[in-house]
């Protein structure tokens, strides 16, 4: 999952490209700064933990998607499965179809199913706040080869990454495998670092070739995340929101908002949450009312800005000595 927003700001789309091409996607202002993993730590077994239980419900939906198959029982088996096997959902489970990039989850009373269609799927799950982000799409469009443009784009950048790699140069070889398929990368989602309960941090890691770069060093902790298009290669933010995170502390006088936000603040704390995940019957009167107060923020879905068919896949690695280590690779 993405950050699309920057904090404090007006809802614009954030660096990692924004509107024009001139902007610098490697520093979005009010970006939470990269923490790095000390190896070996508890810290770094409690990342570990959280990737492996994640690989594993990964590849299960993965293997439920199927026309027919409901998207909300989908996200919610997804869910109930990461606290089955010890983790928490860091985020919604993202369903996004088709033109969609990212941050579409199913509301409340979700009726829709499965078509003919593109999906990506990002699932993230955290342990005590630390994080494992993961993306994989599922082609049921008869579009294999976009769907395979983004797994090899991000096996090329695994492979060059190692202390001291530009995040530049990681961006320029995703780039130059999505052009060898006949695609475009979306330039304007980007890789990002995880934190201790903040799931984008700085560095930006770009899906195109950039001359602004961060030499990634020991610990840092990123995902990396490669989208392709058969279109344009830009996303835009669309109308629907379902996904949501806190913004800043702060108080209201409604009730129900005021319940809504208590429970926000204690469960899901920095962390994005969906509509569906709020026990009040008005969550939506709720979040509307909070979002006014700029007291959370929503994620607006994006989607390919000419309609065409987005694929994405995503890993979350520890930059070690000789390497890094693939914390959500399947076991
Ligand atoms: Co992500």
């Amino acid at each position: 999952m993405l950050e699309r927003r920057q904090r404090g700001g007006p809802g614009r789309p954030q660096s990692g490209g924004g509107d024009g091409d001139d902007g610098n996607p490697l520093s979005a202002p009010g970006q939470p700064a990269a923490m790095s993993i000390e190896l070996e730590s508890e810290e770094h077994e409690k990342c570990r933990e959280a990737g492996e239980i994640l690989a594993e419900v990964r590849d299960e939906a993965a293997e439920r998607v199927a026309v027919g198959a409901s998207h909300l029982e989908l996200a919610e088996w997804a869910e109930d499965r990461i606290r089955e096997l010890g983790g928490e959902p860091a985020f919604p489970v993202n369903i996004s179809i088709d033109e969609e990039a990212a941050h579409a989850t199913p509301s409340v009373d979700d009726e829709e199913t499965f078509g003919e269609e593109m999906i990506n799927l990002d699932i993230g799950v955290h342990v005590d706040g630390w994080l494992a982000d993961t993306a994989v799409t599922v082609d049921l469009s008869g579009n294999s080869d976009l769907a395979e443009a983004p797994a090899e784009a991000l096996d090329a950048a695994l492979d060059v990454i190692e202390p001291g790699v530009e995040t530049g140069e990681i961006g320029a070889v995703i780039e130059e495998v999505i052009d060898g398929y006949g695609y475009n990368p979306v330039v304007n989602l980007t890789g990002h670092g995880l934190g201790h309960w903040e799931q984008h941090t700085t560095p930006n890691i770009p899906n195109r070739s950039v001359s602004q770069g961060t030499e990634l060093e020991v610990g840092d902790h990123v995902a990396i995340e490669p989208f392709a298009t058969d279109g344009g290669g830009k996303v835009r933010e669309g109308n629907d929101e379902e996904i949501f995170a806190l913004e800043r502390e702060g108080s209201v006088r409604d009730r129900t908002a005021r319940q809504a936000l208590e429970q926000i603040t204690e469960e899901f704390k920095t962390l994005p949450f969906a509509t569906r995940w709020l026990d009040s019957s008005r969550a939506s009167m709720a979040l509307r009312r909070l979002q006014r107060n700029d007291i959370v923020h929503g994620y607006p879905v994006l989607k390919e800005e000419d309609g065409c068919l987005v694929s994405q896949k995503e890993h979350t690695i520890i930059v070690t000595e000789d390497g890094c280590e693939v914390t959500t690779r399947s076991r």
